[in-house]
């Protein structure tokens, strides 16, 4: 079995060390790739071809993971060279996803849910052909959602519907314990009904959400944009707030 990568930065590093087995063989390409990706990949054990065109026409699994920008291109210059399941795991919309699947065969909507280098990634996937990934489950994580493209992406972006909205709303909230001087009161007596893990993963949500605020909103916007005829009141007032 051959796994090949169009996109060599941490996500594909992690799959490939997640997905230890002598079956499988990884490859990718340095074609017009950065200084940085082409030393990350002379570390790996990886097989070097000269194109992507090559690499995508010997993968029996193609994984696309480079940039929420490039995924569509990818798709649209590679995917005619599938000849095995082509999985999108970058961060895009159902609908970026849906264009992307008119461009292959035997397409899988992927999302990694939480960070790749986190110690439990799980991996999401919608469409029929996950079927066929079902046995990465003895190395990682993961669950098929339907047979519908776009499921596993519109989940992921539920989720962020959810996480990001309620970062906003503890940053406000703790905003406001600080300025009363009762901060670590906050935490504690939050962490009495929300659990002892609480206070660290409130706090990690609020820098991590502070740090990349501009991606964030970015986000929200794209949520705001795709469920567009939903109510949002929360969603746009979180918005609101991380733009300020
Ligand atoms: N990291 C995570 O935990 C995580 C979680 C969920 C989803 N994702 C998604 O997964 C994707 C990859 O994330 P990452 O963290 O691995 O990104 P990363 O570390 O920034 O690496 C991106 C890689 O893609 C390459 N690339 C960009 N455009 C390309 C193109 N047109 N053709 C070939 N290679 C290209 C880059 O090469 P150059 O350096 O040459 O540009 C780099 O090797 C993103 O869409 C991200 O949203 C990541």
């Amino acid at each position: 079995m051959i796994i090949g990568f169009i996109g060599f930065g941490k996500v594909s590093k992690n799959l490939m060390r997640l997905i230890k087995s002598d079956d499988i063989a990884f490859i990718t390409s340095l074609e017009g790739r950065s200084p940085k990706t082409i030393e990350n990949i002379k570390k790996e054990d990886i097989d070097v071809l000269d194109t992507f065109k090559q690499v995508v026409e010997k993968s029996d699994i193609l994984i696309s993971a480079n940039s929420p920008k490039s995924a569509l291109n990818v798709a649209k210059k590679y995917g005619k060279y599938t000849k095995g399941i082509y999985l999108d795991l970058n961060n895009i919309s159902p609908d970026t996803t849906f264009e992307i699947s008119k461009y292959t065969d035997n397409f899988v909507d992927g999302a990694i849910i939480g960070k790749i280098d986190s110690d439990n990634p799980i991996l999401y996937f919608a469409g029929k052909s996950s079927d066929e990934l079902l046995f990465l489950s003895d190395f990682i994580q993961m669950k098929k959602v339907s047979d519908k493209i776009g499921d596993a992406s519109k989940l992921k972006m539920l989720r962020s519907t959810y996480t990001k909205t309620l970062s906003a709303l503890l940053i406000e909230s703790s905003e406001i314990a600080k300025n009363s001087n009762l901060e670590d009161e906050f935490f504690d007596i939050l962490s009495l009904t929300e659990g002892s893990e609480f206070k660290d993963k409130a706090i990690s949500r609020i820098t991590n959400t502070i740090n990349n605020s501009k991606r964030k909103s970015e986000e929200l916007e794209e949520i705001i944009n795709y469920f567009g005829d939903e109510e949002l009141i929360m969603v746009k007032a979180a918005l609101k707030k991380l733009n300020r």
